[in-house]
């Protein structure tokens, strides 16, 4: 993260910013806030930083322990900061959880999303793609409601080789006006891992008009195939 963050810092922090409102999404155990707290203290000292920060949430006890990782000592330490929603899962692929940020953060007040988004498929890696769809969705439409017009969004993908990421993509594309893919030299060249750099919201779109969820994951796709043929 840090290494992103450095390499696009004029993108991420723009010379007219007084103070830095960041959103951290699947954020456990919470080194991506970590980072951005130290890149800002080094880069600038001035800008008034503050953030929020959702995941999985590590004592409730409907999440499976796999599915999360068993460090907390971040998420106790700064308990207030974080978002786990109404029914205290910290779910992302529910509603409520999306909302309930949402309305926490605010819509258009925020100046970066990280979105960090994983689930464990060591047990069917071919899957994986297919299996994170879902969550990346989330965490994009989410952004794209609580972005501010200069915002930036910081989002990790797997391969991208199925249509779902495509078409994720495409809604990107459409959504910022600059959209930049990377794998950072930090980043094991064993892992699959890239990361999305999108910058700066195109205020043509209006995101105001309710926000959707991942079960209108397969309604988005076929608007995208329609979409994409047209333009082809
Ligand atoms: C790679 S880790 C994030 C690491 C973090 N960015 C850091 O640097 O410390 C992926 C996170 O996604 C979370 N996650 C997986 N499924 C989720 C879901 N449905 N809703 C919210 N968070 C989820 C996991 O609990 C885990 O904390």
């Amino acid at each position: 993260m840090y290494e992103i963050l450095w390499r696009y810092r004029e993108e991420i922090v723009s010379a007219d910013l007084t103070s830095f409102s960041a959103l951290h999404l699947c954020e456990a155990p919470g080194a991506f806030i970590s980072s951005l707290n130290h890149f800002l203290h080094e880069y600038r000292q001035t800008l008034r930083h503050e953030w929020l920060a959702s995941t999985l949430n590590p004592w409730h006890e409907s999440n499976r322990s796999g599915t999360m990782l068993s460090d907390d000592h971040v998420i106790t330490a700064t308990y207030r900061n974080w978002i786990f929603g109404p029914d205290d899962s910290g779910n992302l692929l529910r509603s409520s959880t999306m909302n309930a940020i949402e309305s926490r953060a605010g819509v258009g007040r925020v100046t970066c999303v990280t979105a960090d988004g994983s689930i464990d498929c060591s047990a069917c890696p071919e899957q994986q793609e297919h299996v994170t769809a879902p969550l990346h969705f989330s965490e994009l439409l989410l952004a794209l409601r609580v972005l501010d017009q200069g915002g930036s969004l910081i989002l990790k993908l797997f391969t991208i080789f199925e249509h779902v990421t495509v078409n994720s993509l495409l809604l990107a594309r459409v959504s910022f006006h600059r959209l930049i893919v990377c794998k950072p030299v930090a980043s094991k060249a064993g892992n699959s891992e890239v990361f999305q750099l999108q910058k700066t919201k195109n205020e043509e779109l209006n995101y105001s008009a309710g926000l959707p969820y991942w079960a209108e994951f397969p309604r988005f796709e076929s608007i995208c195939v329609r979409y994409s043929h047209n333009i082809h």
